[in-house]
Formats: C-alpha cells, sequence, structure tokens
C-alpha cells in the first residue's frame, strides 16, 4: 500500500465555495481540490437568477436582513444573516476582482443591472445576463486551474472521511484525512490533510423530479454524518416552482428572474391563480409559489402550468434571458410569442452539515461551506439568491479560520488506516443499483414531497430502513463504483430527509404537513438536529 497523499488542505468540490475557498487558502498553504467529475460539474455552472448583495442606493442591509428573515420562517440565525448581507459587497468586489462579471446597469443608482425575485422586497440580484453561475465557475475556475499552489484532481470520488478517532490517534476527534475512488482506475487513495473543507453542494437527486445537475447526491452531508457531524434542518427542502415540464427536457430551470420581469403564472384555463394565493403574487417566496402550483395541479388535475413572459418585448426577453430563450425554443417553444409549461422541482437542500459562524463542524478542523451546510443563513426557506453569497461569505469564514487551525495542526501521520475492501469481487449487479436508486428517488417525490403527511412519512421511513439494510450489505460485499458510492449517499440523505420530517409536527416554511397545517412556536421554533449515535 503506497503512502497518503499529503495537502495543507484538501477541498472537496469545485463548484463556488470549493473555489473561493481554495483561492483564499492558497494564499498560505498548499491545496488540493478534489472533484468528483470535470471541474466544471457542478450546481454553480447551472446557476441562473444570480448572486444578492446590497449594490443599489434604492436598497438597505437592513432590507435585505428583514427579506432573509421573513423567507426563513423564525429559523434563520440574526447574527449570521447580518454578517452575511453586510459583507455583500465587499465579497462582491472580490468575485470582480477574480474576473467575475456581472451585467451593468443604469449608474444613477447603481453601477450593475439589478434582477428581482421571490421574496426579496428590492432589486438587489446581480447577474450575468441568465447564467451567472457560468461565469462565476469559469473565472473562479480559470484563476484555480492557473494558481500554483493549487492541484486540481477531477475524477477522483471522496468516498469517506479518515477522523482522528479512526486512526487511533489521542485527543478530541478532528479530520487527518479522506478516503477517495480515483475513478479512471477504480482504486481507493487515502489523503492525508491539517484541514478539509467539506464543498460538494447539494442533495436534489434524492428526488426523482429536479433541477439539479447529476453530481448532486448528498456525498458531503454523508460523508460528515458517517464522521460523526451534526446535520440540521434536513426537512427543509426547497422545491423550485418553475422547472421546464417537456416530454424530453430534464431538469431546465425557468429562472425566478423571469418572474421578477414581469413573467405572470396561469393555469392551463388562463386563470392567474397567485392573487389567491399571496399577496406579493408571482413574487412570493418560492415555498409559497410551489404550494399554490402543486394545489392548482391537484385541482385541475393538469399536468403542468404556464408561465408567459411573452407581453414584454422579444427583443428584451432575448437579450435578458438568452440561455433560457435558446433552450426552449430547442424544445419547440418560442418564449417571445407563447407561454411555458412549467412544474415544481426539487432545488436546494436549506438543510446541511451544522456549521458555526466560522464554517467549522463539530468534527475539528472539518469545514463546510456551500450548499452542504446549514450556517443559520436560510432557517425554513432560502431567500432566492442567498445560496451563491453564502457559498462565498461562508468560504471566505473558513479560510480565515483554516489558516489560524493550520499554524498550530502538526502534519497527521503517514500511517492513515488503510481502505478496508472487505470480501469485494466484481460487481455484476448495476441493476440492483439501478433499481435502488430509481425507489428512493420516486417514493421521496410521493411521500415526502412538497405536500407532506404522517402516514406517508411513515411509509416512506419503512421503505428506506429496508433499502439502507441492503444497501450497506451490498456496499460492504463489492468493490465500490462512484454509483454505489452516490447510491448509499443518497440513501443515508434519504433517511435524514424522512427522520427530521418526521421530528417537526407543525407547518414552517419549506415544511408543509396536513396533519400538523400550523405553525407552532411554543414546541419547534428550533432546529433539528440530527447526529449518529
Ligand atoms: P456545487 O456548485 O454544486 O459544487 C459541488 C462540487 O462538489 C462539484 O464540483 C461536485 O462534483 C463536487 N462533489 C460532490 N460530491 C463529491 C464527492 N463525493 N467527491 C468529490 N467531489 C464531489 N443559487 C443562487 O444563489 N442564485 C441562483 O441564481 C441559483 N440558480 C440555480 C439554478 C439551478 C439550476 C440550480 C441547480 C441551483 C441554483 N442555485 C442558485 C443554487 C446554487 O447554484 C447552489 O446552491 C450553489 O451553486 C452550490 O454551490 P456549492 O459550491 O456548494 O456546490
Ligand atoms: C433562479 O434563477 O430562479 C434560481 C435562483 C436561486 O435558486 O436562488
Amino acid at each position: 500500500m503506497t503512502n497518503p497523499r499529503q495537502f495543507d488542505c484538501l477541498v472537496i468540490g469545485s463548484g463556488i465555495a470549493g473555489l473561493f475557498y481554495a483561492l483564499r487558502m492558497a494564499e498560505h498553504a498548499e491545496v488540493a481540490i478534489l472533484t468528483k467529475k470535470q471541474a466544471a460539474d457542478s450546481a454553480t455552472n447551472w446557476a441562473q437568477g444570480g448572486i444578492a448583495a446590497v449594490m443599489s442606493t434604492d436598497d438597505t442591509l437592513e432590507d435585505h436582513v428583514a427579506d432573509t428573515l421573513r423567507v426563513g420562517c423564525g429559523l434563520c440565525r440574526e447574527d449570521v444573516v447580518k454578517s452575511v448581507v453586510e459583507r455583500g459587497p465587499k465579497l462582491i468586489e472580490a468575485l470582480l476582482k477574480y474576473g467575475v462579471h456581472f451585467d451593468p446597469g443604469d449608474t444613477k443608482t447603481s453601477a450593475f443591472d439589478l434582477g428581482r425575485e421571490g421574496g426579496h422586497s428590492k432589486r438587489r440580484i446581480l447577474h450575468w445576463r441568465d447564467a451567472t453561475g457560468a461565469e462565476i465557475e469559469r473565472a473562479l475556475l480559470s484563476q484555480a486551474a492557473a494558481h500554483p499552489r493549487i492541484t486540481i484532481l477531477e475524477g477522483f470520488c471522496a468516498v469517506d472521511l479518515v477522523t482522528s478517532r479512526k486512526a487511533g490517534l489521542p485527543g478530541p476527534n478532528r479530520v487527518v484525512g479522506l478516503y477517495a475512488l480515483d475513478t479512471e482506475n477504480g482504486q481507493v487513495e487515502r489523503f492525508a490533510s491539517r484541514v478539509v473543507l467539506m464543498a460538494t453542494g447539494g442533495a436534489g437527486k434524492v428526488y426523482l423530479y429536479t433541477t439539479n445537475p447529476d453530481i448532486a447526491s448528498g456525498d458531503g452531508m454523508a460523508m460528515a454524518y458517517r464522521a460523526g457531524a451534526t446535520l440540521a434542518n434536513m426537512e427543509f427542502f426547497q422545491f423550485h416552482p418553475t422547472c421546464l415540464f417537456h416530454p424530453t427536457a430534464t431538469r431546465f430551470l425557468i429562472s425566478e428572474a423571469v418572474r421578477g420581469e414581469g413573467g405572470r403564472l396561469m393555469s392551463q384555463s388562463g386563470e392567474r391563480f397567485m392573487a389567491r394565493h399571496h399577496e406579493m403574487e408571482e413574487l412570493a417566496p418560492r415555498d409559497v409559489v410551489a404550494r399554490a402550483i402543486d394545489d392548482e395541479l391537484k385541482r385541475s388535475g393538469d399536468e403542468s402550468v404556464l408561465l408567459d413572459i411573452s407581453h414584454r418585448e422579444a427583443a428584451f426577453v432575448r437579450e435578458r434571458f438568452p440561455n433560457i430563450y435558446e433552450r426552449c425554443l430547442s424544445f419547440g417553444i418560442d418564449i417571445t410569442r407563447e407561454p411555458i409549461p412549467v412544474v415544481p422541482a426539487a432545488h436546494y437542500c436549506c438543510g446541511g452539515v451544522r456549521t458555526d459562524s466560522r464554517g467549522e463542524t463539530d468534527v475539528a478542523n472539518l469545514f463546510a461551506a456551500g450548499e452542504v451546510a446549514c450556517t443559520g443563513l436560510h432557517g425554513a426557506n432560502r431567500l432566492a439568491s442567498n445560496s451563491l453569497l453564502e457559498g462565498i461569505a461562508f468560504a471566505d469564514s473558513a479560510a480565515r479560520e483554516s489558516t489560524a487551525r493550520l499554524r498550530e495542526t502538526p502534519l497527521p501521520p503517514e500511517s492513515l488506516p488503510p481502505w478496508e475492501e472487505g470480501t469485494a469481487t466484481e460487481s455484476e449487479e448495476a441493476v440492483v443499483v439501478a433499481q435502488n436508486w430509481d425507489e428512493i428517488r420516486r417514493f421521496m417525490w410521493n411521500y415526502v414531497g412538497i405536500v407532506r403527511s404522517d402516514k406517508r412519512l411513515e411509509r416512506a421511513r419503512r421503505r428506506i430502513e429496508l433499502l439502507n439494510e441492503e444497501i450497506t450489505e451490498y456496499y460492504w460485499n463489492f468493490h465500490i463504483t462512484p454509483d454505489l458510492v452516490e447510491l448509499r449517499n443518497l440513501a443515508t440523505v434519504a433517511g435524514l430527509v424522512i427522520e427530521a420530517a418526521s421530528m417537526r409536527k407543525e407547518s414552517r416554511g419549506l415544511h408543509y404537513t396536513l396533519d400538523h397545517p400550523e405553525r407552532d412556536d411554543v414546541h419547534f421554533a428550533r432546529d433539528t438536529l440530527l447526529r449518529r449515535t
């Protein structure tokens, strides 16, 4: 067995959080970024609407704080919200320095063209047309790739963290490295490191219909849970109201910015229904719009509702939303002339690995930033376009704290425990993986979706228990593959979402249950915490 590779600092994931942190850390340390596919394969690369920050004289920090708290339905950490919002403008400057472009605006009130999205009382979304994430990913990735102290390892799928406890080292539990599967040769390699940032993104693939890319299988949440970290608020899964509905289109988002520019939601019979659900109509918080559409679909029996922006000038629509225009056109829908059929789909996990205000988890030296983390910013529902901001805010905080840790933490020993392969034999049963994967995603959609009930959650719990048993047995009997790693993580995350949802006997933000339809501040104005016993 070869010695582990050693780095001061390991970053798992190459989306906005991982890249921003790596660039900060490389000022002081040797950094390796592991990423399971190609470096740009990330939710960041797919982000459309933009990034929220107070960048206009028409807006105030207090308004952004108030909007975030209101949408978060009583569960945001106010100190975190204030800190992130106040640092917003400086963090945007940092992005600009790394070479990110945003659409310029009318200089009287702002140097940027600011979009509006659900739950925001002001225009405050910086964007690059409707492909903001691709622009951010491009700029950060090109900086990281050119940096002499950053090594980017593509095709390395992190499998499990190594903690001091597992390595038999004295002292409180801390992270000392990780096992990662080299997807090219199928071998598991060991990496030793003094600090690790988990930046693996979200878990949208746990649901049958999602806006997320394939990488979003909740790996970081499951790995951190297995390593002893606490996970918080996993029941708060955000469903985006408007995903394109088309037989051959999977997972294409129609940005909320379309509604911000006047897009109207209508039933198939042409009724504008949002006024019946909320005074902010199309720009109500996302949980309200998603539930309203779900309600319309159930009442009408239709397969989709319509989103119409065709009353705006065609040239404006093409210029403001070139990506959405082109993609819809490729499916035969000209959005300058006709409405777009849309449905809700799983979009964003507000819960995740709980961190403190420095981005550290309760496993020492293990940091988390981006969608994998639960920092206290979003509470029970995320304000649109706050997640890219959160990603850089916590990457920045984690980098500051990690730098201090590097001074006081010795290099971990070369003798990390070997990877235990058990009695592995070559797997010939890929069909088992595919079947379990499909089953989980389907019952999560049907039983743990936008509207829940005690009975549905109980059904889901029984199924996930059986599947988890089967998957664990399978996992230790066969050589691992990326699919099997993801399936195990997906099953763990599904179990955590079900458990957290079953514990919350009230309705709040993104968690709505028919059996407890009211908010209950007496018993449930708190986070749902899950830790492996
Ligand atoms: P990601 O960008 O998802 O990156 C995760 C990285 O981790 C990837 O490189 C992945 O390959 C890697 N990884 C995962 N597991 C492993 C493993 N086991 N081993 C190694 N590597 C691993 N938010 C906004 O604020 N504004 C928007 O406009 C917006 N639009 C969105 C549109 C879409 C279609 C989607 C899906 C999301 C959108 N979001 C938006 C949400 C936002 O994009 C994400 O929350 C954010 O980009 C997450 O960044 P991240 O760095 O945490 O993770
Ligand atoms: C969108 O463009 O609608 C996505 C914004 C977000 O998820 O914050």
